[in-house]
């Protein structure tokens, strides 16, 4: 099996350094690494945010670590050379079209929360986000007009197909949580939307053990804060989807603890924090590693047939936790390599 491990930028190499110790310690079996430059990184040493080279490797490779994208020195630059442009290109390439993203409380951390601890309690729930679709990559451009002013458009859209297979894995997931799937969107409004809800309306005939609903993402991003505990398993599109879990990262306590897994149709992932690069805190040492060293575990579970080590990983992170261990983000002071530390220790 072969890792593709893109540290990135920010504290992308500094969170991937934590995950590669934990998976080293697992001691696995015919496993092995590959690195590739990627994102600011990337363009800074070769000019382009997703070389060749990186995008081969991750073709080969059976899964893809991936730390963070996004480097304030490079936003002025073309947007098809921004560092964004890398984790953007490697969904569309390899056709990861589905994100999971689990939001749940660890219960040592609900005094973290943004919600009162009882309701931080209630999270537990799965965001399954569209990824090679909507106003991410419609027709998009700068332009005038008639009168001469500056105006920028992005053209949101799905397909059909498009949004069939994103419901067949909201419904596979329900069928495998709670058995609750809630589809949001902006049907209200949006036509992109309305097309959404009657294809996920249509697709809920496969899967008569699954209780459908649907919601207008804005209700949803106020019912995320009153009730979390509603929902089971959320599937929406590739927009809404990385807003909502943003938020629900904050209410699971802080979003220096959610993974990701992105996968094709076949399985193959890439697994990132949902974090960014947080370029404010690069290179000191404070980044909090959970959601990297979490992202791994996913990996261990849907890409490399390890499920044993993946719940090992998780108990582990549970374990330091418990142990006290907290870095800035979760109101402490442990370095990124303390908190790895704590996690191998409960390993
Ligand atoms: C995410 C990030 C990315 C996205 C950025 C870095 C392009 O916010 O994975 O949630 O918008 O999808
Ligand atoms: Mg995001």
């Amino acid at each position: 099996m072969l890792i593709a491990l893109l540290p990135g930028d920010g504290i992308g190499p500094e969170v991937i350094a934590q995950a590669r110790r934990v998976l080293d310690a697992l001691g696995l079996d015919g496993v092995t690494y590959q690195e590739a430059a990627v994102g600011g990184a990337a363009y800074k040493a070769s000019g382009h945010p997703l070389p060749p080279e990186t995008l081969d490797l991750a073709r080969r490779a059976d899964a893809i670590l991936f730390g963070a994208v996004g480097d304030p020195a490079c936003d002025m630059l073309e947007r098809h050379l921004r560092p964004e442009q890398a984790i953007l290109g490697l969904r569309k390439e390899l056709a990861l079209f589905a994100n999971l993203r689990p939001a749940k409380l660890f219960p040592e951390l609900a005094s973290e929360s943004a919600l009162r601890p009882e309701i931080a309690a209630q999270i537990d729930m799965m965001i399954v986000r569209e990824l090679n679709g909507d106003v991410y990559f419609g027709e998009k451009g700068m332009r005038k007009t008639a009168d001469g002013k500056r105006e920028g458009y992005d053209i949101m859209s799905y397909n059909e197909d498009e949004v069939r297979r994103i419901a067949h894995v909201g419904f596979k997931t329900a069928m495998a949580r709670n058995g609750r799937l809630c589809s949001v969107d902006k049907a209200n409004v949006l036509e992109t939307s309305q097309l959404w809800r009657d294809v996920v309306t249509e697709t809920a005939a496969e899967y008569p053990s699954v209780q459908l609903s649907h919601m207008y993402v804005d209700n949803c991003a106020m019912q995320l804060v009153r009730a979390p505990g509603q929902f089971d398993v959320i599937v929406t599109g590739n927009l809404f989807g990385d807003i909502l879990s943003d938020q629900a990262s904050m209410c699971a306590g802080s979003i220096g603890m959610l993974p990701s897994a992105s996968l094709d149709k076949a399985g193959k992932g890439l697994y990132e924090p949902i974090h960014g690069s947080a370029p404010d805190i690069a290179g000191q040492g404070k980044a909090n590693p959970l959601a990297m060293i979490l992202s791994a575990a996913m990996m261990l579970r849907y890409s490399l047939g390890h499920p044993a080590a993946a719940d090992r990983v998780e108990a582990a992170v549970a374990g330091a936790l418990a142990g006290g261990a907290r870095s800035g983000d979760l109101g402490g002071s442990m370095s990124t390599s303390e908190m790895g530390n704590a996690v191998l220790a409960a390993l």
